[in-house]
């Protein structure tokens, strides 16, 4: 494991270790335990879209692992005028031993991976959310205590966090269910992917234009916003036709009766999901949220140890 760049590119064992180590950075970060993986390394966040979570986690988590990390706006930095992808990784590489992400094209962060010679973590694309979908499947875990054969059940748009939830539920034998309307479904190749590594998981992938139908029996059901960053001028548009996708109570009475409720956050309460869904007893949102920061420790160890 090189990068963390597709969930699609890990195997089912390097998930594993990935969700193992985080379990254990967290116990011991939670027993006041040190545990300095990454002394004197240097991670550098390049950001061109906002964040809360995924940078305040990772830089968070570099601090813990006893190394160091640069806040990289795209305001700031020459990328944002124009240097191009290759000139940015072949430097950046000359200084830090690591680099996150978050930006518009999946192919810009390949680009870095490919150009530079240090690690790369996708912090978030228009295509894909890896780190977010290890802490879910974290999340999950911690909570159900097994991943393999429970149903996740995915309500509204086909996302960066929707097409990441279908690499990561094939890859570790979860079914899935992911209810879209008709135009806004996931993306063609990753299903295609996650449905060639169900294959030899044993995850049963149903994708379907009905909520109801996605969300029977489910074990987890997840929503994310209806519009995501760069979408804004479409949000009047989206908001008509995603509203029978809102995760309400008879929506979540399909579920199990000891179904878990998941949002990667922003959450835009009374649009896709209703307060009495995010804030009852069910949610494990903040849970989810400070996940981030054990499974990404773990990943920086993994890649940068
Ligand atoms: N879930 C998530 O990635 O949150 P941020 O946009 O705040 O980083
Ligand atoms: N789908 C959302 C996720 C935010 C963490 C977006 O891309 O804005």
């Amino acid at each position: 494991m090189k990068h963390l760049i597709s969930l699609y590119d890990l195997s089912f064992e390097e998930m594993e270790k990935i969700l193992s180590l985080a379990e254990k950075l967290k116990r011991q970060n939670k027993e006041g335990i040190q545990h300095h993986l990454l002394k004197g390394k240097t991670l550098g966040m390049i950001f061109t879209k906002s964040s809360t979570r995924t940078r305040v986690s990772f830089e968070v988590g570099m601090y813990q692992l006893g190394g160091y990390s640069l806040f990289l706006s795209s305001n700031d930095i020459q990328l944002g005028r124009g240097e191009t992808i290759y000139d940015t990784a072949r430097v950046l590489s000359r200084y830090i031993d690591g680099i996150m992400i978050r930006t518009f094209k999946q192919s810009d962060v390949e680009d870095l991976a490919k150009y530079g010679t240090i690690p790369v973590i996708n912090g978030l694309t228009d295509l894909m959310h890896p780190c977010q979908i290890l802490a879910d499947l974290f999340t999950v875990y911690e909570h159900k205590r097994t991943l393999k054969g429970l149903k996740m059940a995915y309500v509204g748009d086909g996302n960066n966090v929707a097409n990441s939830l279908l690499h990561g539920c094939a890859k570790v034998g979860m079914h899935i269910a992911v209810a879209s309307p008709r135009g806004f479904e996931c993306d063609q190749s990753i299903v295609c992917e996650a449905q060639g590594d169900a294959k030899v998981s044993g995850s049963q992938i149903l994708l379907t234009e009905d909520p109801v139908e996605a969300v029977k029996d489910a074990d987890v059901i997840y929503t994310d916003t209806w519009v995501s960053m760069g979408q804004e001028a479409e949000k009047e548009q989206r908001v008509k036709i995603f509203m029978p996708y809102q995760v309400n109570s008879t929506l979540f009475s399909h579920a199990k009766e000891d179904a878990i409720f998941l949002h990667c956050l922003p959450a835009y309460r009374g649009y896709e999901v209703t307060e009495d869904i995010i804030d009852g007893s069910q949610s494990v949102i903040f849970d989810e949220a400070e996940n981030r920061l054990h499974v990404q420790k773990a990943v920086m160890a993994i890649l940068m140890g």
